[in-house]
């Protein structure tokens, strides 16, 4: 009955998948090859033929145990009325964010804008073997409400929310936290075992904050996807939490929580039953074969006598070797026989 990551997440078996963040992206050849032809990135994240065929390239290379559908976070941005541009080497870049937009936009009409994601998603999974696990995900409203106000990636935390009351922020994070669930609602409906929740800014929280912006929030949406779909699997992902990791699962109760390589393992309470995955820094596939293996293996060693899902501890770098991945994946597996 139940995929891989599944097994895992819900049934706690120590059946040692493995995934990473980024898996489909700019480190594979094949995955340029695709890219040049969709100059576009928020339309090639919209192109059911080829997001389709990208999500599945990191699973044909490197027989992964699951898939995570080619989109992006900012996609729920655009269709609730802001603008986006990618530009290379800059990142996103965002035009003003339409309260009349975003605070109007019926669910149906937002479903509407986001429909090839969910093609995309039954796609993938008609063309993935029924052992392989199929990821959807979503940004955290906080991680979200960032780039709404920042309008680009953020360099520091200090003048991000200068112009806005608290209320106001709490409003807007609210407004995206039900836009949020739509977007993994349809997702799941569509064939996601499991949601990724990725709140990739909480480390520019203020500790005062962080249970109003990001731990309220994350909690609310893990409880309802659990409450109408006991059997999705729910990861949440709070980069740059530090220490207030163990504060954030005992709060927000999701089945699993991806580590990101600031953690120190020795920091984390491992009486609960979340799940663990990732935490390797994605720098070490950069260097030598032997510091990459001797850093996986703190992390193997760590969580030998628990389930625990082999991810990185942020997405795969653009000018990382798939030759790199490849030795990773067979070090993994051959430590986990
Ligand atoms: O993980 C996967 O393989 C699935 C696809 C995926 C992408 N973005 C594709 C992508 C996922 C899960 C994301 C999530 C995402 N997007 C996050 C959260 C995770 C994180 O990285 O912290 C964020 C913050 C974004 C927003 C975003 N998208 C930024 C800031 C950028 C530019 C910087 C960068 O890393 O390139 C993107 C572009 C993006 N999203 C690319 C890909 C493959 C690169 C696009 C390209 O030029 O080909």
């Amino acid at each position: 009955m139940s995929n891989s990551l599944l097994k895992t997440l819900i049934l706690k078996k120590k059946n040692s998948p493995i995934w990473f963040m980024r898996q489909a992206g700019r480190y594979l050849p094949e995955y340029q090859i695709i890219r040049k032809k969709n100059k576009n990135f928020i339309n090639f994240c919209l192109n059911v033929k080829d997001a389709t065929k990208v999500s599945l390239q990191p699973i044909k290379r490197y027989n992964l145990d699951a898939a995570i559908v080619f989109s992006d976070i900012l996609l729920i941005l655009k269709a609730a009325g802001q603008n986006i541009k990618f530009k290379e080497n800059i990142g996103p870049i965002l035009e003003n964010y339409k309260p009349k937009v975003f605070y109007n936009i019926n669910n149906e009409n937002f479903i509407k804008k986001l429909k090839n994601v969910y093609k995309i998603i039954k796609n993938i999974k008609k063309k993935l073997p029924k052992e392989k696990s199929l990821i959807g995900f979503a940004g955290a409203p906080w991680t979200l409400l960032v780039y709404m106000i920042n309008k680009s990636s953020p360099k520091e935390n200090r003048k991000l929310l200068l112009n806005f009351k608290k209320e106001e922020i709490l409003k807007i994070l609210k407004r995206l936290e039900d836009l949020t669930y739509i977007h993994c609602k349809e997702q799941i409906r569509a064939g996601a075992d499991v949601i990724q929740l990725f709140d990739s800014w909480a480390g520019l929280i203020e500790k005062n904050d962080l249970k109003l912006f990001c731990i309220n929030p994350n909690k609310n949406i893990v409880k309802k996807i659990k409450k109408e779909f006991p059997s999705t699997g729910v990861v949440c992902f709070p980069k740059g939490i530090k220490n207030n990791i163990n504060a954030f699962i005992k709060e927000v109760r999701p089945d699993g929580i991806n580590l990101d390589y600031d953690i120190n393992l020795n920091d984390l309470n491992l009486n609960n039953d979340v799940v663990f995955q990732g935490g390797l820094n994605p720098r070490f596939l950069l260097g030598s074969q032997q510091r990459m293996f001797k850093e996986a293996k703190r992390y193997l060693d760590f969580f030998k006598n628990k389930p625990y899902i082999f991810n990185l501890g942020h997405g795969i770098l653009p000018q990382t070797r798939p030759e790199s991945v490849k030795k990773l994946v067979e070090f993994v597996r051959s430590y986990n026989l």
